[in-house]
């Protein structure tokens, strides 16, 4: 079986390889430049020019965070899939690598080099990821590309070399009900002296997402062990980018749904990433879990990728953008960024999700208020910018409705809003500047006081509530004198305990 899969795949690559060498190719490939900076971060990851999608190879090798993207480094829209490259010893200061793996290889030539993990293996850092191919013509099954994971590895976590052996795993169709078309997106971690992997995939009629679970001895030779866990309900007809972690003693599928239906209020992006806690067993090779949850209320967030750092702790990074959505900066020659790392918890059954700590090495001046009582709309003389951190703690006790302007100049503004009657927040983009508009919301649980953590970056905004109650992330385009923050009491006086507002420094190289 795996002998005909592999010859129909040569076959398959090499007339895709000879379709793609004349079109593309023989145009020069030239990478865009940035021509206007005015909305690329100052502090999140984003690629120098060019696309950039999902989070990638997020692991901890000699000593430094490595982090890496899928990449397409010759236009500001996809395109054949790179694994772009940055590192930092503090997750918040880094610096650019060379692309580290391209697609050059007979099962990732014309698709690309798909989405994928690392993990440090004897001093070498390996990174699975799924080549992807499109097949010129359907088989008469249906398929119409081939998904097969494999496998590069690296000593200085710089230069990367393909293994000869792959693909090192080729969709096990025969072993379920598994679809032969979507097979991608490896997450590997180790346990209990074994290496494991999980897939995203679906079933033959497309319908139900799923989890496929494989094994290896040594990240070389894999063998595949179970479904281990699928859809049930409204939780998606393909489940893109799993990740199994460990979240203060808890398992957690972490994973990116396609397809979810809107309910009410809720799962209003074109694609959802969200959660199931639950329990993995490793010997049966099945997740007993609970509901899909969400990890962001915003509008972009999308294919997150956690990493258990050395010290324990599960960190988290999506890309702060969703499919569909337009990208005004693709006009200055870039497109796409991350969001900041953010610690995963669990509270009250619930995840949490936090700005990582060492995210106050970029704070600079800083402002500070204590016991206002606000009667009508106010600025407060330091408080304002296109880069920054707010932070404030608000008595709930003796607030009722109020409402906070972000990059506001007035006319533009990003709006979010608190209704004490409910307890639901808003987020309303439809005068946050170019291209976006939409509003989304969240209910809060009962509480005396609510507080923001709000990081503002040049065309992005993410905004923590009650220490991780809730999170909303969103990408805007306003003008760059767009910088005014304004408190407005809407309903009786608006109590702000503290407010604090740092300047921050530039984590990230500027084009
Ligand atoms: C998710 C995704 C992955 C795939 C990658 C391709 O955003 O569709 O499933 O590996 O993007 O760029």
């Amino acid at each position: 079986m795996k002998g005909l899969r592999e010859k129909i795949l040569s076959a398959v690559v090499i007339v895709s390889v000879v379709i793609f060498s004349s079109t593309v190719l023989a145009k020069e490939l030239t990478k865009p430049t940035v021509t206007n900076a005015h909305w690329y971060p100052s502090y999140h990851i984003a690629a120098p020019s060019g696309w950039i999608n999902d989070p990638n190879g997020f692991s901890y090798f000699n000593g430094e965070y490595h982090f890496f993207y899928q990449h397409y480094p010759y236009d500001v829209k996809w395109g054949p899939m790179h694994w772009g490259h940055v590192v930092s010893k503090d997750l918040i200061h880094w610096e650019r690598l060379p692309i580290a793996i391209a697609p050059d290889k007979i099962y990732d030539a014309s698709g690309g080099c798909f989405s994928g993990s690392a993990l440090e293996r004897d001093g070498k850092l390996y990174l699975m990821y799924t080549g992807h191919v499109d097949l010129p013509v359907p088989t008469k099954d249906g398929i119409n590309r081939i998904e097969t994971q494999n496998i590069a590895v690296s000593d200085d976590g710089i230069n990367f070399t393909k293994l000869a052996a792959n693909p090192v795993l080729y969709v096990p169709t025969d072993r379920g009900d598994i679809s032969g078309n979507d097979f991608r997106d490896p997450k590997i971690w180790f346990h209990g002296g074994k290496y494991y992997a999980v897939v995203g995939s679906r079933n033959k009629a497309e319908t139900i997402g799923q989890v496929l679970m494989f094994e290896s001895p040594d990240l070389e030779n894999w063998s595949f062990k179970s479904i281990v866990a699928r859809s049930e309900g409204n939780q998606g007809d393909m489940w893109e980018c799993p990740n199994f972690a460990e979240v203060d003693g808890r398992d957690v599928l972490i994973l990116s749904p396609m397809n979810i239906k809107a309910e009410g209020k809720k799962f209003l992006n074109l694609q959802q990433s969200g959660y199931m806690l639950g329990d993995l067993n490793y010997d049966m090779g099945i997740f007993t879990h609970g509901e899909f949850e969400m990890l962001d209320c915003g509008f972009d967030f999308y294919a997150p990728q956690v990493m258990q750092a050395p010290d324990g702790r599960c960190i988290l990074i999506g890309w702060l953008d969703m499919w569909g959505t337009p990208m005004p900066e693709q006009a200055d020659g870039w497109a796409g960024q991350m969001t900041v790392p953010r610690e995963l918890h669990i509270k009250d059954g619930k995840i949490y999700s936090t700005p990582v700590k060492e995210l106050e090495l970029l704070r600079g001046n800083k402002t500070f208020y204590e016991n206002l009582s606000l009667t009508k709309a106010t600025k407060l003389d330091g408080v304002r910018g296109d880069v920054g951190e707010l932070l404030t703690t608000i008595d709930l006790t003796q607030s009722k409705n109020f409402s906070i302007e972000l990059r506001s100049s007035g006319k533009e503004k990003t709006i979010l809003s608190y209704d004490k009657a409910t307890g639901i927040v808003k987020l309303n983009r439809d005068k946050s500047g170019e291209a976006l508009t939409g509003e989304r919301e969240v209910k809060l649980s009962p509480a005396d006081e609510m507080t923001l953590q709000i990081f503002i970056d040049r065309s992005s905004l993410e905004i923590f509530i009650n220490d991780g109650e809730a999170v909303f992330s969103t990408r805007l385009y306003p003008k760059a004198n767009s910088k005014d923050i304004i408190f407005i009491p809407t309903q009786g006086a608006l109590h702000l305990k503290q407010v604090t507002f740092y300047n921050l420094h530039a984590g990230i190289p500027q084009p």
